[in-house]
């Protein structure tokens, strides 16, 4: 199966993929994630990258594509994924379009997390991921344990990301309403569009997500 997860930054999208990867054996694959791994291995497409991302906006679909492409020519991703962060732009969904119908897979929903931007802020500000195994943290809706301590793997080093600053979340949030939003159209279009409450606890948004999955696997 293979599922798109739309939604601005801060929306969710990361904390529920890795709630459906253990929950349904589906792999996510986090462009996001992908990119900061080839800013810390010094890649040409990581140097690119790196002031982009900083700044808040969008890397180029070339590079993005390529990115992707290649993580899902692994065999681990030959069951099923979850794309959290891909695509963010029209041009990046008509590739995937491609690359699916090239190797016979299609998208069997792309589901919309639906927040108010106010409240993005405040849980980009709020976040922290641990260093050793990728979960995620936020100071007040997801503690970690105290002494930040991560509750999954006892990892005791949590880490803030570089672009998780006021000043980056506002154009992150700008490149999402410009370039990202209408791709909820897009898919809309193609018949696979479905909506969640994300201003709602983890949880709750968990269990809506859930409902969605068990109708498509
Ligand atoms: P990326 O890593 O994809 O970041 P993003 O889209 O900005 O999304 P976030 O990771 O910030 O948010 P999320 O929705 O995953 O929220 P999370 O679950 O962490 O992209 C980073 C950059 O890479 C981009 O700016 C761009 O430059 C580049 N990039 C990536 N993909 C690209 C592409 N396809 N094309 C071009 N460029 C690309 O939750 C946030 C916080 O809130 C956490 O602390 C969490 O604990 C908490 N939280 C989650 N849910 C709730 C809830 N329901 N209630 C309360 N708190 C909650
Ligand atoms: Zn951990």
């Amino acid at each position: 199966a293979v599922l798109i997860l739309l939604g601005p930054p801060g929306a969710g999208k990361g904390t529920q993929a890795r709630m459906l990867q253990e929950k349904y054996g589906l792999v996510q694959l986090s462009t996001g994630d992908l990119l900061r791994a080839a800013v810390a291995a010094g890649t040409e497409a990581g140097k690119q990258a790196k002031a982009v991302m900083d700044a808040g906006g969008l890397v180029s679909d070339e590079i993005v594509i390529a990115i992707l492409k290649d993580r899902m020519n692994d065999a681990d991703c030959r069951n099923g994924v979850i794309l959290d962060g891909f695509p963010r732009t029209t041009v990046q969904a008509k590739a995937l379009d491609g690359l699916l119908a090239s190797t016979g897979q299609r998208i069997n929903a792309a589901i919309s997390l639906e927040v108010n931007d106010s409240a993005m802020v405040t849980r980009i500000s709020g976040r922290s991921t641990c260093a050793d195994c990728g979960e995620g943290y936020h100071d007040t809706f997801k503690p970690p344990m105290p002494g930040e301590v991560c509750t999954k793997c006892g990892g005791e080093t949590l880490t803030r990301r570089a672009d998780d600053r006021a000043e980056t979340v506002a154009s992150r949030l700008e490149a999402y309403h410009a370039q990202t939003a209408p791709l909820i159209a897009y898919y809309q279009e193609a018949g696979v569009l479905k909506s969640v409450d994300a201003m709602a606890e983890i949880s709750s948004v968990a269990t809506q997500m859930s409902s969605v999955v068990e109708t498509i696997l």
